[in-house]
């Protein structure tokens, strides 16, 4: 691991354009359960539940199942030294932007200012009815499915399963994934696509991939030059370290 690690700080000291994707792995650390793999939330719950379709049939039975419980975890988390280190090689001059599949806001707390979210986001929620939005921190969940004024239903601004990727967030992650030339593949279980194409088109560009994770994905051993087995926090510390050191 040791020199994984020297390798990947030297790999990211001589990239030009470096840009990460990451995923729900690396968020754990703050509170944030995953969604697969162990303490993953689809073990208790049905991925039915994101689901655009169940959420328009039963608005209420998704806001109980599953996001008053992601409001409370998120209105409450903060960044953890993946999301730090990731700010950090922001300010370094090393890494342009951040992929996320995450919804939590918790890369831009931590002081990435180019950030894609690429399954929405959290912080607002958005009315069925007369579109206004209402950021979520302010949504009273005493009353649930919480309603706008107008009495419409709240919902939260993250991509659902059965919804479009937002346009913007797609084209401008292709577009980073096709001119990088490294890869950081954080927290992810890449099994979820479009997302997790990027990283195979940054490989078919000849970029470098390198993934942080504890598990094996299905990128190791064919599209990523290397897996950094361990905690995103854990392995971030060790390669800002060795790059201030170098
Ligand atoms: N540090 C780094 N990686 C970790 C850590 C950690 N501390 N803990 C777990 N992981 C890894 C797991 O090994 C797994 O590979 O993070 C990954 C989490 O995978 P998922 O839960 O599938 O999360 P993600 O890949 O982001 O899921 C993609 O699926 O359910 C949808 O919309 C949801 O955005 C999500 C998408």
């Amino acid at each position: 691991m040791e020199n994984l690690i020297r390798k990947a700080a030297a790999d990211l000291k001589a990239a030009k354009k470096v840009v990460a994707l990451t995923g729900a792995g690396i968020s754990v650390d703050s509170g944030i359960p995953p969604f697969r793999g162990k303490g993953g939330v689809w073990e208790k719950i049905d991925p039915d539940y994101a689901h655009i379709d169940k959420f328009m049939e039963d608005p209420a039975d998704v806001w109980n199942v599953l996001i008053k419980d992601m409001k409370i975890l998120i209105d409450k988390a903060k960044p953890n030294d993946g999301h730090k280190g990731l700010a950090t090689l922001e300010q370094m001059g090393i890494l342009e932007a951040v992929i996320t599949q995450n919804v939590d806001g918790l890369h831009q707390m931590a002081g990435n200012t180019d950030v894609i979210e690429f399954h929405g986001s959290f912080a607002w929620q958005r009315c069925m009815i007369c579109q206004k939005r209402i950021e979520t921190a302010k949504v009273d969940i005493s009353e649930i499915p919480p309603r706008c004024q107008c009495e419409g239903i709240l919902r939260p601004e993250v991509v659902f399963f059965g919804e479009m990727i937002p346009h913007e967030a797609l084209f401008r992650s292709r577009r980073l994934a096709a001119n990088c030339d490294i890869m950081l593949v954080v927290g992810t279980s890449a099994v979820v696509h479009p997302a997790a194409t990027m990283p195979m088109i940054a490989k078919q560009s000849r970029a470098k991939v390198i993934e942080i994770n504890p598990e094996r994905t299905p990128l190791t051993g064919s599209i990523s030059d290397y897996l950094i087995r361990g905690k995103a926090g854990d392995v971030m510390n060790d390669i800002i370290a060795q790059l201030q050191d170098s």
